[in-house]
């Protein structure tokens, strides 16, 4: 073997022995991606709903859902008076849609967890004195007033589920 053939044999092993180095290393970091990105894909996958569940019927479930979709127009409502300034119907709005009317506290109790009742029996009445203040025709007590009262909307969305 001549010394020109060893040069270009030892060269070419070279280069072949680097680049498979190179491409290992570049293997190992895509694994290295997978093996970090995989678990919080099932993390986000696999969230548990952990809400009390009420365990409704169907048809107390229709009932209830009708019922939220008119808190949510009432809130939507309220709001929208509130900024025409018309707080003698915002006032009415708030305790005929979300007051403590027969109705609701019935509807409360009708489905028999009791922290669930007081919640909604302590959000309605949140809304009977959201009523009052809006007779007041002060603008920044009544939003507050409001804001006290969707607090409940979120609390008891979090804690509770169909
Ligand atoms: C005392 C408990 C409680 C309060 C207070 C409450 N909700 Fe709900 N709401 C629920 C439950 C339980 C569900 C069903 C959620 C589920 O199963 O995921 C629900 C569902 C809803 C839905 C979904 C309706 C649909 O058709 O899918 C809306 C909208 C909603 N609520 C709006 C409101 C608003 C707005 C307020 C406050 C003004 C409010 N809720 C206050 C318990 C409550």
């Amino acid at each position: 073997m001549s010394t020109f053939r060893l040069i270009f044999a030892t060269l070419t092993f070279s280069l072949i022995f680097l680049s498979c180095a190179s491409n290992e290393s570049a293997n190992e970091n895509v694994l290295q991606e997978q093996q970090e990105s995989s678990p919080m894909k099932e993390k986000m996958q696999m969230q548990e709903d952990d809400r009390i569940s009420l365990g409704l019927n169907d048809m107390q479930k229709q009932h209830q859902l009708k019922n939220m979709r008119s808190h949510l127009v009432a809130v939507q409502t309220i709001v929208e008076l509130l900024s025409k300034e018309n707080y003698d119907l915002a006032s009415k709005v708030a305790y005929t849609e979300l007051g403590s009317t027969t109705e609701m506290k019935l509807m409360c109790a009708s489905f028999g967890n009791e922290q669930f009742e007081n919640m909604g029996l302590a959000f309605h009445a949140s809304a009977d004195k959201m009523s009052e203040i809006i007779k007041t025709k002060d603008k920044k007590a009544s939003l507050e007033a409001l804001s006290v009262t969707m607090n409940y909307c979120v609390q008891c969305h979090a804690n509770f589920r169909q």
